[in-house]
């Protein structure tokens, strides 16, 4: 059995997708193991979650380095530190630094709540991303995890899951449908990763079924 993937999860609020990630390690024995869980926001759930599992859980932000070099430079610090070998953002709203995109290419994940390449990109977060879906009046949503590049939701997508949509939904109501497939996304995706069956062909990434074909 190869050793447990080594993550560092970067948060900004409630954590729910960090929580999704800890429940596939208790439950289903997802083989990674959370070393840091870092967060722009010293008051989110998600520092709260990590510390009740004894995982360092960090707050960097402009309060803590206001120099942005210097906020880098202390993010890969942690990472490295940490010995982390894949980055996961759990509803992060901050850009990741360049020196963290260069160290960890091709080893970012970020799970966004609708089906890029729709409903995406700078200011598309959070209950806004279904408001936008709600506004365009399509009849299906989801989830996507995607490996993250220096553009907001630009780099190559990993997995997709839908949901259909009546078209009687509130934003809200989109929000409490997409939200548990994120939930069961993520964590695939992650196992996937630590199993080594995420390969990129012809610059394309695909996920190569496990042997128990739960693709
Ligand atoms: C999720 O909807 C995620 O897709 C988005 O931000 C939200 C984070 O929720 N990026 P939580 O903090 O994981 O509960």
């Amino acid at each position: 059995m190869a050793d447990p993937l080594r993550l560092g999860i970067f948060a900004s609020g409630h954590g729910s997708n960090l929580q999704a990630v800890f429940d596939a390690m208790d439950r289903e024995g997802l083989p990674v193991r959370v070393e840091v869980v870092i967060s722009n926001n010293s008051r989110a759930h998600a520092l709260q979650r990590a510390r009740a599992r004894g995982i360092p859980a960090m707050h960097v932000s402009s309060v803590t380095q206001p120099d942005p070099a210097d906020r880098s430079r202390r993010i890969l610090h942690l990472l490295e530190k940490h010995r982390v070998e894949a980055v996961v953002l759990a509803g992060y709203m901050k850009r990741i630094p360049a020196n963290v995109l260069e160290r960890y290419r091709d080893r970012i994940l970020n799970v966004h709540p609708a089906l890029l390449p729709l409903f995406g990109g700078p200011g598309m977060y959070g209950l806004r991303v279904h408001q936008a879906v709600w506004s365009a009046g399509v009849r299906i949503s989801g989830a996507t995890v995607h490996l993250v590049e220096e553009e907001y939701d630009s780099g190559s997508i990993l997995a997709q899951v839908s949901v259909p949509l009546s078209g009687r939904e509130t934003p809200q109501e989109i929000a409490a449908k997409v939200l548990p497939l994120e939930h069961r996304l993520l964590p695939r995706v992650l196992r996937s990763l630590a199993e080594g069956r995420l390969q990129c062909q012809d610059g394309r990434w695909l996920i190569e079924p496990s042997d128990d074909s739960e693709s």
